[in-house]
């Protein structure tokens, strides 16, 4: 099916209707943030996933009741998706943790006045590109990639769900009031999981005993939060995910993209970034 039939144009950018029906970006428009809201916000295949399971965790205490019992979707809820409008958000006691992929001026009215705290991941486009590749195979409520390099063209565009990766990011580096927003890599939570938490932990304010910080990361390393029936999207139907074609936790590692990209591929890619990327000063690990 085409873009046309199977995506809504909003506020610029591509959104799957399927998840984003009309009353549910109404339901986000209006939506009222606490200030003691944490909010994971990533473009898609940045690590959401990985956050969902981290960042509840945490506020637990590392009780892993949360992500043995209910599904990351309505664990951490995405505020766009039809899912948040049935969900009582409104009844969750503080802090609630949510998650979105809208970028920085779609965000709600609300959310620039309550300033809740951001957790915002970047991955390495190259990856998001791999992975996306993959991913746009193998869910049926997305336009099917086709060929690698017309999906390569498609995605330097932004003429995928939520737009442009370089104005996502772009977008949320720009933030006004970054003290309530925190910047971290998918790299760097590959590099140093047990790291990545105690920072992640640090920026909630919740402090965990040293143990207790490498419990989490232990049960959030790829292989481990892998068997997580709760995270690992098994409980959707494959009409909707075939994971026969490709798994939704498929690798889990940085640079994946060399296995992908042509050279040609990677060199287009390197000009575009260099150019999108020029004014930014943000030190990315993997540059
Ligand atoms: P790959 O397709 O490269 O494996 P999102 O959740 O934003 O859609 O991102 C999905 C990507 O994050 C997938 O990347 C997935 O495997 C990866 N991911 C999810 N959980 C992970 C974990 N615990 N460790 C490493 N990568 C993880």
């Amino acid at each position: 099916m085409t873009e046309a039939e199977l995506y809504t144009v909003y506020k610029g950018v591509y959104l799957p209707t399927l998840l984003h029906p009309p009353q549910s970006l109404e339901y986000y428009e209006g939506f009222s943030f606490r200030p003691d809201d944490i909010l994971i916000v990533t473009y898609p295949k940045s690590g959401t996933t990985w956050l969902q399971e981290i960042v509840p965790l945490i506020q637990s205490g590392g009780d892993e009741a949360c992500v043995d019992t209910v599904p990351n979707w309505d664990r951490v809820p995405w505020l766009e998706e039809h899912r948040a409008c049935v969900l009582n958000l409104e009844q969750r006691p503080s802090p609630r943790i949510f998650a979105t992929h809208y970028h920085y001026n779609m965000m709600p009215v609300s959310f620039f006045k309550a300033k809740p705290k951001v957790i915002y991941a970047i991955r390495n486009p190259r990856d998001v590109f791999t992975s996306s590749f993959h991913y746009y195979g193998m869910a049926s409520y997305l336009v099917s990639p086709g060929p690698q390099n017309e999906f390569l063209k498609k995605f330097l565009e932004g003429k995928v769900m939520f737009g442009s990766w370089f104005d996502h990011v772009k977008g949320w580096l720009n933030a006004e009031d970054k003290e309530h927003i925190m910047y971290i890599c998918y790299e760097e939570m590959i590099m140093d999981l047990k790291g990545s938490v105690a920072r992640i932990a640090q920026f909630m304010e919740k402090s965990l005993d040293t143990e207790v910080k490498e419990k989490i990361a232990n049960r959030c390393v790829f292989k481990n939060m892998k068997q997580n029936r709760m995270s690992n999207y098994s409980l959707v139907p494959s009409e909707f995910m075939d994971q026969s074609k490709s798994e939704f936790l498929r690798k889990g590692i940085a640079g994946d993209w060399i296995n992908q990209l042509t050279a040609t591929e990677a060199e287009h890619f390197d000009a575009v970034y260099k150019d999108k990327m020029k004014d930014v000063t943000y030190k990315f690990v993997w540059d």
